[in-house]
């Protein structure tokens, strides 16, 4: 399948809705990262989205709606989403219990009772929502386990050929995947760090987040390997060791071949360059017959929370799925 490049204008928004009425998949920008999206009420297009992927079926997707009034009658808001719900449009996604008889494709929530829902604030993806008018389930647009994507040219580089079409909407913004929240015993619980920081949130409801409790589902970004580059990766480093390149955070010297996160130490634009980083540092691995590379020690407090999230999983033994 040839992949068509649309442009974030009129006609290619047009042409994106068009693809995906017709039941096609089209990756698109959001502020976090690029989503692979498709008709989340037509289950063959859901399906296209898993074969692209690669995706083990067991994962549920996020669906994605232009605004809060289209979320009723998919979902249920429970009186502790509510202060959050001032993040809409944003990097959050709400995990919230599924209203029977909504439409939704089964697939898109892998037989669970809950349904995890984002209002993206991208233009172009909000644009592209308002002209489909309905909800699209969409993974990160990258092939699973794998760097996800924060430009059209590293979608085009994992799926290309197999995917519909590609709305370019340019660099993502954050450059991390939204943050994801769900409610148990009627409290907010953090089920994946991301794009706004935790204590965003806990100031909005007053409580400490929570960890999540059940372990029911096997989210792909909650597994041990996940965001993984294909060389070897060895986190919170002090310098690199003889074989390895360095993705240097702050005033460290280059050490080694490689790149810097953020010379200015700030975790905004370390978090914005993250993804792209690891993607180029394998390719300098590979230039210079390197094993792998070391990462220097990210602190873990606001984004870094997310970051050194990523890079845990992007670090960890590499599992097959
Ligand atoms: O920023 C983002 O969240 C991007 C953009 C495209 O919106 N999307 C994204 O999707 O990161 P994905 O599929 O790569 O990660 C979604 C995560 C997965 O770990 C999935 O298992 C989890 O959300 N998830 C989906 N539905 C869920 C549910 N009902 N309960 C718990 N986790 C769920
Ligand atoms: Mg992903």
């Amino acid at each position: 399948m040839q992949t068509k490049i649309l442009k974030p204008d009129i006609n290619g928004i047009n042409g994106a809705a068009k693809l995906l009425r017709d039941g096609e998949t089209v990756a698109f920008a959001t502020e976090t990262v690029y989503g692979l999206g498709a008709d989340a009420c037509n289950d063959a297009a859901v399906a296209k989205i898993f074969k692209a992927k690669d995706r083990p079926d067991f994962n549920p997707l996020i669906v994605h709606f232009a605004d809060i009034d289209q979320i009723a009658k998919f979902a249920e808001i429970p009186d502790a989403a509510e202060p959050l719900l001032a993040l809409w449009p944003g990097p959050l996604t709400l995990v919230l219990p599924k209203k029977p008889n909504s439409g939704l494709s089964d697939l898109v929530t892998a037989g669970l009772e809950t349904v995890a829902i984002r209002i993206p604030a991208q233009p172009v993806a909000q644009q592209l929502l308002r002209r489909f008018d309905g909800p699209l389930a969409a993974p990160s647009a990258n092939p699973s386990g794998k760097v996800s994507a924060t430009s059209a040219a590293h979608v085009q580089d994992g799926l290309g050929g197999r995917i519909a079409a590609i709305l370019d909407g340019g660099n993502c913004a954050i450059g991390l995947e939204s943050t994801i929240v769900g409610f148990e015993n009627g409290s907010a619980v953090l089920l994946r760090p991301g794009g706004i920081p935790t204590a965003v949130i806990e100031n909005l409801t007053g409580q400490k987040l929570g960890q999540s409790k059940t372990k029911t589902i096997s989210a792909p970004g909650q597994l041990a390997s996940h965001y993984a580059p294909d060389v070897m990766i060895r986190i919170n480093a002090k310098a690199p060791r003889a074989n390895e390149a360095w993705l240097g955070f702050g005033q460290n010297l280059r050490l080694a071949p490689g790149l810097n996160l953020s010379s200015s130490a700030d975790l905004t634009e370390a978090a914005v360059n993250l993804f792209d980083a690891l993607r180029k540092m394998d390719a300098i691995c590979k230039k210079h017959g390197f094993q792998g590379f070391a990462v220097a020690p990210i602190p873990q407090t606001g984004l870094g929370l997310a970051i050194n999230d990523r890079l845990s999983r992007a670090a960890a033994p590499r599992q097959n799925h």
